[in-house]
């Protein structure tokens, strides 16, 4: 089979490292980059640090407006797609690359695979949102990473060629780790920003509903300005752009970094006391990983890491980040969640299997 796969946000360039491997072995796959991440540290790092086959083609849409970003990629992705004549489109999570891939693919009647489908946080405030419910309600095959997520699907009257596979961010990890050799990873990042394990946080903030309100924002700054251990903060370039408008400057145990390399993030993850973080990926990681996280939204679509009581949602309510972060310990027991670290293998079996060229469920 001919599949296009479409990324562009640093978290998709993650989990395609997973799926793109595995496809490679069977099928011809053309990776289409949208652009929508262009900075080295948000992109370029990704495809050199996880061995990633480089994209076939670069859109080059770079920022803008949700409508003009989702627009173009649209219109640049279906100009792909009428030269190649794929076989099927395949989108992973929920960003504007993905909803713009699967309408591109679903208006000329490519199906489309939606790896992460399912996922709700039932906030229609959240863009994510919104690409997620369309992309879902334009898929031909819909893999899932929970069973939550295939109960979110059913409610919606979603159940055909609906596929719990797991989560192909846990299969990077397990790579990520056997790469790193082990703990090989660890003492060069850690010692770079002068940090031992277990001894410091590891934050991120980067969701449009906490850097879009200038009030939230400082409310969490001022959290983590208020903490005594170390922390270490990747900040995303929405985040950083915030930051120097709201002239925030940090007491010194709050180290503001670019956005690190994945393997050097695993390891930060790995050794850190607790993360705090409003990142999906983020939550899962620190569980994977047995790190408490402390998740600075109301909701979270990764409901089962907050069931077994290794994550709580504190939004940007300062008390209540400092009381999960000073005063909360997670249970002695860690079930395995999202799977056996062999999604990407189930992806492409069902991708080969379950796709039509005709579009039909
Ligand atoms: C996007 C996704 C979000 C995902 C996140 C992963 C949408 C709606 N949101 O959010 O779901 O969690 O990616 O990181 O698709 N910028 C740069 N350099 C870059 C990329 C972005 O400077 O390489 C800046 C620009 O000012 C841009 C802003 O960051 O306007 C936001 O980027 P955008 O891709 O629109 O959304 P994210 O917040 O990254
Ligand atoms: N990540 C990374 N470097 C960073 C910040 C995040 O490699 O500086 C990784 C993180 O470990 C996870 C993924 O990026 O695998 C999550 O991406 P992000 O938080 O941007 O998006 P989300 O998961 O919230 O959609």
């Amino acid at each position: 089979m001919k599949i296009v796969s479409i990324v562009g946000a640093r978290p998709q360039f993650i989990k395609a490292a997973a799926v793109s491997r595995k496809l490679r072995e069977r099928h011809q796959e053309i990776l289409v980059h949208t652009g929508q991440h262009y900075d080295y540290e948000m992109s370029g790092i990704f495809f050199d640090g996880l061995e990633m086959p480089r994209p076939d083609a670069n859109l080059e849409i770079g920022s803008g407006p949700h409508g003009a970003q989702t627009g173009a990629m649209l219109k640049a992705i279906e100009e792909v797609l009428v030269v190649e004549r794929p076989d099927a489109v395949l989108v992973y999570g929920d960003t504007n690359s993905t909803l713009a891939g699967a309408l591109a693919a679903a208006k000329l009647s490519v199906p489309v695979a939606h790896v992460e489908a399912g996922l709700r946080s039932f906030n229609r405030g959240m863009p994510e949102e919104i690409n997620r419910v369309m992309a879902d309600h334009l898929s031909h095959l819909l893999l899932c990473p929970s069973d939550t997520a295939v109960r979110n699907l059913a409610a919606e009257g979603i159940f055909e060629n609906v596929h719990l596979v797991g989560d192909v961010m846990l299969d990077v990890l397990n790579w990520a780790k056997q790469h790193a050799g082990g703990n090989g990873n660890r003492p060069a990042v850690l010692s770079r920003f002068g940090l031992s394990e277990r001894a410091y946080l590891l934050a991120t903030v980067h969701r449009s509903e906490n850097t879009n309100d200038v009030a939230q924002l400082s409310r969490i700054f001022e959290a983590l300005d208020s903490l005594e251990e170390p922390i270490v903060f990747p900040v995303h370039p929405r985040t950083r752009k915030m930051i120097g408008e709201m002239g925030f400057r940090p007491r010194p145990h709050l180290h503001l970094i670019d956005p690190v390399g994945y393997l050097d993030m695993v390891a930060l993850v790995g050794s850190a006391r607790s993360v705090l973080t409003d990142s999906g990926g983020l939550q899962k990681e620190a569980y994977w990983l047995g790190v408490p996280c402390v998740t600075l939204r109301n909701e979270t679509e990764w409901v089962e890491t907050v069931e077994t009581g290794w994550n709580v949602l504190a939004g940007s309510d300062r008390d209540k980040i400092l009381r999960a972060v000073n005063s909360w310990n997670p249970p002695d027991s860690r079930p395995a969640l999202y799977g056996d670290g062999a999604a990407a293998s189930k992806c492409v079996d069902l991708i080969a299997a379950g796709l039509s060229c005709d579009g039909s469920r």
